[in-house]
């Protein structure tokens, strides 16, 4: 008896490790094939042009911005439109949320059962903001924050071996990425104004930008904030628990370096865990980030959303969330000596956000969003001297944080809005710029020197002052 007992857990073990090599590879068969595709390649499969921009900041970090186009519109002018992710996240994000491009309005909208949304069989319209907009004749711009997937490079610090690569949190995003985006689009493009749309981080360095230099108050028109951050000291108890756990932090700033990158245990992490019935890893996570919504999620379509997030940040921008939940919306605190130097005074100064110019503003936030709900949004209020210009609270009371994002019904309840405030922006052009040189890369464009090719570095000028909150007010 025990002989046997001694043969079946062999048999089992056996099994055990056949299961444990073989599994990646059965799983693999069945992935979906939008799973891990370079960004362009993804872009063009839908039958868009993709190009892939390279941009440095003036702090030496080079980031990767991609542009999609409609063919359609290839040679029109094309308002430019700047799509900026949120936290471990990628301008991936915006174009992923459904099998297919833009699809607005080529599927039967009767067909939409509002209610039993989850049980229709008809697919949603409208999902990937980034293909939608291109489809509507927008010139679509997704950037990449410094330290993310695409955006992991230095003009002269190796990410993987210099840890002071890893010294931002999202203040140098705004102050550095932001402005090097914003005028690198405009350069290409010959416009003066950018609509810009951002997803939670995405709307707190617009914040920032916005409050500490208001002279980008003129060039992005509209601002459109999808669950804006503005003060995550009100945020839910279950999400500052997260936040302000000591071992937690201590651990993240002795990594110091990238969290979450990409390349490491994520490369095995949607196969092995999201495919295998351990959804409910992938569903916690996507918790953490702000809220889920089963009811608005696709649940089949976990492991290509997990081939793409988390898409990595600094540890350190991390902590600078922790330290906004304890002491409210400042600029990173690096400890007195250093504050001393960077902002001069012992304490980081807190962000203004009173200043903000709020007469291109449209907010969208729901109930169920930990980051942003109701509590939140009443905060926002508070802070800012004259209301936003619109507010839309999406009618679905479970509508939480990631579905602005991956929600079943994200084409109806936030890019069809979007797209309706989009159009009362029309393209405002730069001095000695017009439709003639919209900055396509078709040949036909008469673009000023340098004449650039997807994928090149291009050399742009000057576009920002160096970091220097201001410290008065
Ligand atoms: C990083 O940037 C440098 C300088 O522009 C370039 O030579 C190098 O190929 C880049 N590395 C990667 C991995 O993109
Ligand atoms: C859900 O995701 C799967 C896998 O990508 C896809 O085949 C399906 O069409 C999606 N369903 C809807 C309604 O978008
Ligand atoms: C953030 O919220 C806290 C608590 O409600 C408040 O004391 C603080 O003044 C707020 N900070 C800003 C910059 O609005």
């Amino acid at each position: 008896m025990v002989y046997k007992i001694n043969k079946y857990l062999n048999i089992y073990q056996w099994s055990f490790l056949l299961l444990t090599i073989i599994s990646p590879l059965i799983v693999k068969c069945e992935s979906d094939p939008d799973e891990f595709v370079p960004p362009l390649i993804y872009i063009q499969s839908r039958g868009y042009t993709g190009e892939s921009h390279y941009i440095t900041t003036d702090d030496g970090y080079i980031l990767q911005v991609h542009r999609i186009i409609s063919p359609k519109y290839l040679n029109l002018p094309r308002k430019a439109a700047l799509l900026q992710h949120g936290l471990l996240l990628s301008g991936m994000v915006f174009i992923i949320n459904s099998p297919g491009g833009g699809d607005y309005f080529h599927g039967p909208v009767e067909n939409h059962d509002p209610v039993n949304h989850y049980r229709s069989r008809h697919p949603e319209i409208g999902n990937n903001l980034g293909f939608l907009l291109a489809d509507h004749g927008y010139d679509v711009w997704l950037a990449n924050s410094r330290g993310n997937t695409y955006s992991t490079n230095h003009t002269k610090l190796s990410p993987f071996q210099d840890k002071k690569y890893w010294e931002f949190s999202f203040d140098e995003m705004a102050l550095y990425d932001l402005p090097a985006v914003i005028s690198h689009i405009q350069y290409v493009t010959g416009q003066k104004e950018i609509a810009y749309i951002g997803h939670s981080q995405g709307t707190a360095i617009a914040f920032v930008l916005l409050s500490e230099r208001p002279q980008y108050a003129s060039i992005l028109k509209p601002v459109i904030l999808l669950a804006p951050i503005m003060n995550i000291s009100t945020t839910k108890d279950a999400l500052k628990h997260v936040l302000t756990d000591e071992e937690l932090m201590k651990d993240l700033l002795k990594v110091g370096g990238p969290l979450l990158p990409h390349a490491s245990l994520l490369e095995l992490f949607p196969e092995v865990v999201c495919a295998t019935k351990l959804l409910y890893i992938c569903e916690n996570v996507l918790q953490i980030m702000g809220g889920l919504n089963v009811a608005q999620l696709n649940v089949t379509r976990l492991p290509v959303y997990f081939s793409y997030i988390p898409a990595g940040t600094s540890a350190k921008n991390f902590v600078h969330y922790k330290q906004m939940v304890l002491k409210g919306a400042r600029y990173f605190d690096h400890g007195p000596e250093k504050n001393m130097a960077m902002y001069g005074k012992s304490e980081p100064p807190e962000f203004h956000f009173d200043r903000l110019d709020t007469s291109n503003m449209v907010m969208f936030w729901s109930e169920n969003d930990l980051f942003c709900g109701a509590e939140e949004m009443d905060a926002v209020r508070r802070t800012l001297r004259r209301p936003p210009m619109a507010e839309y609270r999406i009618p679905d009371p479970l509508w939480s944080h990631m579905d602005f994002l991956f929600g079943r019904q994200a084409g109806r309840f936030v890019n069809g809005p979007i797209l309706g405030i989009l159009k009362r922006y029309p393209i405002s052009w730069l001095p000695g710029r017009g439709p003639q040189n919209h900055g396509s890369f078709s040949g036909h464009s008469n673009l000023p020197t340098p004449a650039h090719k997807p994928g090149q570095l291009i050399n742009k000028p000057k576009y920002s002052r160096p970091y220097q909150p201001s410290l008065n007010g």
